[in-house]
């Protein structure tokens, strides 16, 4: 055995083996007001870590830093591809703005544990709007800036915000953003805000006059230049920290809540082990503030850990080329960068033989994927491009923080292509079949983590009610439920192969098609429908909506407006275009609509027709309608099957 896998064996034994004092000694690199004893508590079926610490994740983000006589090192450098900017922003001066702005939230009545939506692009603010919530104690819900309107409300409403954050405008390389017109459409429906704060940005029109919605528009400057600093407020460590809506297999996201020890302490182990970066360093997460990624990878973690955290306003490609991302790797000398396979594809499409490399990247020391599954050839691409380690690491917005990957920082392990190398310390995985069985090494299945879930991962769903053991700790008990299927091998390696439910992933972005079916049926032509995720060379998934219409519905244009509704409700980022308009829709005689079918069918895979289907025809007809979308050739049919499939899931 290496000595790097004596190493990372070692230590997730230990945090297993020893728990305790494994994860008491991750969280000694935080700074605590009162430093917890005990690391895990368990009751009723939930536990929750560091019950009897006391910290402030902003003071360890930022002030500790400047009082170790680190203030003017940069704690974030923004690069905006999109207006040709740079700002190199120091620990001192972050610090400043951030108390600066906190003043602001409490001069409008916000507390500990009162929720503020921060629907921001990907600016400074964003980030200061974060960790000023957590200086007084208050929980952050940040939206992406692609969720439209109807998404926005709904998040508004179900956190209860009071206060929302946003500005004058948004950069998209195919339009401006209009965050004042789609908060202010929000809050004609969602009526808990009072105040809204709004950053004005070049080139658009500044905060609105009176109060639409029913709110006071504030200019940010305007407020931030009368405001006090406010001091930092010590929180339990099981305070929530953030909510963050995801998508699941119904129409209405659910807010997984974080809770602010046991993600601060993950963060920090997970900077030094998995990604090897300490203070000092550069760390360029290109994502975008508004997922998990974001939140953990360019916000929390690098400052944290008082490293250099890097904001880029930008795409991949388009702004200006393909070598975007080497160019930004050169100028602010990145040592590790992390981003999403679809990034990495764009790029290649465009750029095949990397001729816009150009010797820019010999700052980095790796470079990590998540966000979808990394196809093997892409990953291989880029490593041999790059000339250093490629990881692709494996999680979600639940868990906060990789749940397999390979950890860099204990030394790199053999990878094995299709594989997200191995579970991380604390996570405890096992592939199960539909009955909660573990299946042999090598098999496909449900992946599962034992209980408890490691420090770092959701704490609850907002809202409670039952909501989190239903969600996800009730279809195998004793384990959380991923709901991705995948494999163990002999050696222990995972490969997470696709999700076993509703949810798709577009570019990185992980959608619902239960809330796409939701909005898709608020059209009254539409009779019944079905959205399926379906293979996309540059994006993994993208979503088709198959329509069947009322007797009133008309014709062509009926495609156009369901393009447009979504766009409106869910948002640009659903980057829904497809839509079949068929007769039928393929059923069981129960009523089931056949999406797996349907998916297989558009995929140009074998398709497995059930021998519950009601008519047989149906399929035919959608064959014939569907004509040259379908991938390639229809496969034929497998034998009909009336067992469930492997993974459980329909
Ligand atoms: N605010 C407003 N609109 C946004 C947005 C934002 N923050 N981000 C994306 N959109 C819009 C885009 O402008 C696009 O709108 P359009 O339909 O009018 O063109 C739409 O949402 C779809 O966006 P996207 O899926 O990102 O497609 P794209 O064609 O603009 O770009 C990629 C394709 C591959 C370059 C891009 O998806 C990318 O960089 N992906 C990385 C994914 C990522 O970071 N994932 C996070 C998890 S790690
Ligand atoms: P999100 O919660 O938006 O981060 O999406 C999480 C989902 O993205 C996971 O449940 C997986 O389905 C998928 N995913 C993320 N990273 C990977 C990966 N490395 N390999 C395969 N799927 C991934």
């Amino acid at each position: 055995m290496s000595e790097a896998a004596a190493r990372y064996r070692a230590e997730w034994a230990r945090s297993h083996d020893d728990r305790e004092a494994f994860w008491l000694d991750a969280a000694a690199a935080l700074d605590w007001e009162s430093a917890p004893t005990v690391a895990l508590a368990q009751d009723a079926g939930r536990w929750s870590w560091f019950p009897d610490g006391r910290l402030n994740l902003s003071v360890n983000a930022l002030d500790r830093h400047v009082d170790a006589g680190r203030g003017e090192q940069t704690a974030l450098i923004f690069d905006s591809a999109m207006t040709g900017t740079q700002e190199r922003v120091s620990y001192r001066e972050l610090r400043e703005r951030t108390a600066r702005f906190a003043g602001v939230l409490r001069a409008h009545g916000v507390g500990r544990g009162d929720r503020v939506v921060v629907y921001l692009p990907m600016i400074p603010e964003a980030i200061v709007a974060m960790l000023a919530c957590a200086r007084i104690g208050a929980v952050h819900s940040v939206v992406f800036g692609g969720f439209g309107a109807t998404e926005l409300a709904a998040r508004i409403e179900d956190a209860g915000a009071r206060v929302v954050v946003t500005a004058s405008g948004g950069l998209e390389p195919a339009r401006p953003i209009d965050y004042v017109a789609i908060v202010s459409e929000a809050l004609e429906t969602a009526k808990t805000v009072d105040t809204v704060i709004v950053k004005a940005r070049p080139g658009f029109p500044p905060a609105p006059a009176g109060e639409p919605g029913g709110a006071s528009w504030v200019d940010w400057e305007a407020a931030v230049a009368g405001a006090e600093p406010a001091d930092p407020v010590a929180v339990a460590s099981t305070d929530p920290l953030y909510i963050l809506y995801t998508s699941g297999t119904t129409g209405s996201p659910k807010g997984v809540v974080r809770d602010t020890g046991g993600y601060g302490a993950a963060l920090a182990w997970s900077m030094r082990n998995i990604y090897g970066i300490g203070a000092g360093e550069v760390f360029w997460t290109a994502s975008d503030v508004g997922w998990v990624v974001g939140h953990s990878y360019i916000v929390y973690a690098p400052l944290l850990v008082g490293a250099t955290t890097v904001l880029y306003e930008g795409k991949p490609v388009g702004t200006p080329d393909a070598g975007a991302f080497w160019r930004v790797v050169d100028e602010h000398r990145v040592s590790v960068m992390f981003t999403a396979p679809t990034a990495i594809r764009a790029i290649r499409r465009l750029d095949p033989e990397l001729a816009l490399l150009g010797g820019r990247t010999t700052s980095l020391r790796a470079l990590f994927l998540a966000g979808e599954r990394a196809d093997p050839e892409t990953l291989r691409w880029i490593e041999t491009g790059l000339d250093v380690p490629v990881v692709d690491h494996w999680w979600q917005t639940e868990t906060g923080w990789p749940i397999a990957a390979n950890p860099l920082g204990l030394g790199a392990l053999p990878a094995k292509p299709g594989s997200a190398t191995v579970p991380m310390p604390g996570y405890r995985i096992a592939v199960l079949d539909a009955a909660g069985r573990e299946v042999p090494a090598g098999t496909e299945g449900n992946i599962a983590i034992e209980l408890p879930l490691p420090p770092g991962t959701l704490t609850d769903i907002w809202g409670g009610g039952g909501r989190f053991a239903d969600a996800y700790l009730s279809t195998f008990p004793g384990y959380y439920a991923t709901g991705d299927s995948g494999r163990l091998d002999d050696d222990g390696y995972l490969s997470v192969m696709g999700r076993t439910d509703d949810v798709i992933n577009v570019a990185g972005h992980r959608l619902s098609t239960g809330a796409l079916e939701e909005v898709l049926a608020k059209h009254d032509a539409v009779a019944e429908c079905a959205v399926i995720g379906v293979k996309d060379e540059l994006k993994g998934q993208r979503a088709v909506g198959f329509v069947t219409l009322t007797a009133a519905g008309a014709g062509e244009q009926v495609g156009e407006e369901l393009v447009a509704l979504v766009r409106r409700h869910i948002g640009p980022v659903a980057a829904f275009r497809d839509v079949v308009l068929v007769e039928r829709l393929p059923k069981t005689r129960s009523g089931k609509i056949l999406r797996k079918t349907l998916r297989q069918i558009m995929d140009g895979e074998p398709y497995r027709v059930p021998a519950t289907i009601e008519d047989p025809d149906v399929i035919d007809a959608v064959i014939q309608t569907l004509g040259e979308r379908i991938a390639d050739a229809p496969a034929a049919p497998t034998a009909p099957v009336t067992a469930a499939p492997p993974v459980g899931a329909a």
